[in-house]
């Protein structure tokens, strides 16, 4: 099966995009931990994971069609944070900006009628809707609960409880 040099490109982009995502979910693991908020650590790792498993998941489709997939080397991820919700308006942005780059994706495959990577991008589509939910979900409860000492440590437990979740899904 062949498909375009400019699906090619974007699907190895692709590649880039969640492997950033990855290292930059593991710097926000790394600073909850360092700074105390279990519940943001286990969460961003297991996000980190999670990226890193579309990753590969873009790795396999392009190798199983033959073309070999690129390897990307990763800028270094910011990693000194101010806060708990600051992190998580950054991660909703990056969802963002995936979002953007799969939409753009779908287009491409549409316009070439390339079906199978149309039906390879649906599940990513509707990955990208969870995430999106997910992070703004998260964020919301600052609004909800607030932001003295005793609300972020009820975020906290929130995340770990998401972190959970994750967890459970992936193993099902
Ligand atoms: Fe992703
Ligand atoms: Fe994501």
């Amino acid at each position: 099966m062949k498909i375009s040099k400019i699906m090619q490109k974007a699907l190895n982009d692709q590649i880039t995009l969640e492997a950033s995502a990855s290292n930059s979910y593991m710097a926000m693991a790394s600073w909850c931990e360092v700074t105390g908020y279990e519940g943001g650590a286990s969460f961003f790792y297991a996000q980190s994971d999670e990226e890193r498993t579309h990753m590969l998941k873009f790795i396999h489709y392009l190798n199983n069609l033959g073309i070999s997939s690129v390897i990307p080397a990763i800028k270094s991820p910011a990693s000194n944070f101010k806060s708990l919700e600051s992190i998580l308006k950054t991660a909703l942005k990056n969802e963002q900006t995936v979002t953007t780059a799969i939409h753009k994706m779908v287009e491409i495959s549409q316009k070439d009628k390339d079906h199978s990577t149309y039906a390879f991008l649906e599940w990513f589509v509707n990955e990208q809707v969870k995430e999106e939910i997910k992070f703004e979900t998260l964020i919301q409860k600052f609004e909800l609960i607030g932001r003295d000492k005793i609300a972020i440590n009820e975020i906290d437990k929130t995340l770990a409880a998401s972190a959970v979740t994750f967890t459970a899904n992936a193993a099902g």
